[in-house]
């Protein structure tokens, strides 16, 4: 029988006021899929999981069995599988969690089946799949997963995504207040956010969107960073669920943060440096959240250039 093990890494998605289209691949933790292809149209799940916090384990609640149930049923192929999901990619931090699973079992399906689905058709049957564990398919974390570096999405219903992996050498920080949030998170962040945007401020975040984009075109690690401090949309409606928030952005940007914003549906937060910089800021954000009465995990990291890969076939 076919048997294929494979990876996929945490991304931060939304990148500032790239919401639902702007997303970057993270060094650190990669979910890892095991898939035995069998000719009963049986699903098996079984997960090894490292994180700490409750996973569903049905196979069709959990992100990754679902994705590659998506890639079986769109391949119009008969067949089923015994899947194992090694899960190490945290859950609950905005890391793009269930957007790993489902990259790398939707990734690691299609190649059992023969590669016969492109990388763009793979990302909506992901975050097909992901819909199971956040309640809407949004692409911009399956497709950096898939994909590795940054992607962006052009088109959502026809997916179009444009890849670029990082021109420059940086460091993300990365630091998770513990702060109590209602069970479905995403669902949560995603309920704070205005359902109008008001005109003049669509043209604001236009711009801030345009300089990122043009950041990650021409490698420049500040121009990301100054378009990933303004996000006027997203960001202050998601900033009441990290408390001081903003006292925490301004102590990351004076020891030298170039970016600062909130790591996908939060509640972790990201800055963006240059690496010799990494330590301090990391050691401000965590000061500073603790400061606050706040227990707070934190870690220096990379862009992650590789997306979905191979492990073992
Ligand atoms: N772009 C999504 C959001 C990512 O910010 O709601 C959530 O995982």
């Amino acid at each position: 029988m076919k048997t294929i093990e494979v990876s996929a890494p945490a991304t931060i998605a939304n990148l500032g006021p790239g919401f639902d289209i702007v997303g970057l691949a993270i060094e650190g933790y990669r979910d890892r899929v095991k898939i035995e292809l069998v000719e009963e149209s049986i699903i098996e799940l079984k997960v090894e999981n490292n994180t700490g916090v409750d996973i569903a384990s049905k196979p069709w609640e959990n992100s990754a069995s679902v994705s590659a149930l998506k890639v079986i049923e769109y391949a119009n192929v008969e067949c089923g599988f015994k899947m194992e999901l090694i899960k190490n990619v945290p859950i609950g931090f905005g890391l793009g969690s269930s957007g790993a699973s489902a990259a790398a079992a939707a990734y690691g399906m299609n190649k059992l089946l023969g590669d016969i689905l492109s990388m763009e058709v793979l990302v909506k049957l992901a975050a097909e799949g992901e819909r199971v564990a956040c309640g809407s398919p949004h692409l911009d974390n399956v497709a950096p997963s898939l994909y590795g570096g940054f992607t962006i999405i052009l088109d959502i219903d026809k997916p179009k995504i444009f890849n670029i992996k990082p021109l420059m050498d940086f460091s993300i920080v990365l630091v998770t207040p513990k702060v109590k949030l209602p069970k479905n998170k995403t669902e949560y962040a995603r309920s704070l956010l205005p359902e109008k945007v008001d005109l003049t401020l669509m043209v604001k975040q236009q711009a801030s969107l345009t300089n990122l984009i043009v950041g990650i075109m021409n490698g420049d690690l500040k121009m990301i960073g100054e378009a990933v401090c303004r996000d006027y949309v997203v960001e202050p409606a998601r900033s009441i669920m990290i408390p001081k928030y903003y006292e925490v952005k301004d102590e990351a940007l004076k020891a030298g943060a170039l970016g600062f914003s909130i790591s996908g549906a939060g509640p972790s937060v990201f800055a963006l440096t240059y690496p010799e910089d990494a330590e301090n800021i990391l050691q401000a954000i965590l000061e500073k959240f603790s400061g606050n009465g706040l227990e707070v995990m934190g870690m220096i990291t990379k862009p992650s250039p590789t997306g979905a890969r191979v492990e073992r076939s």
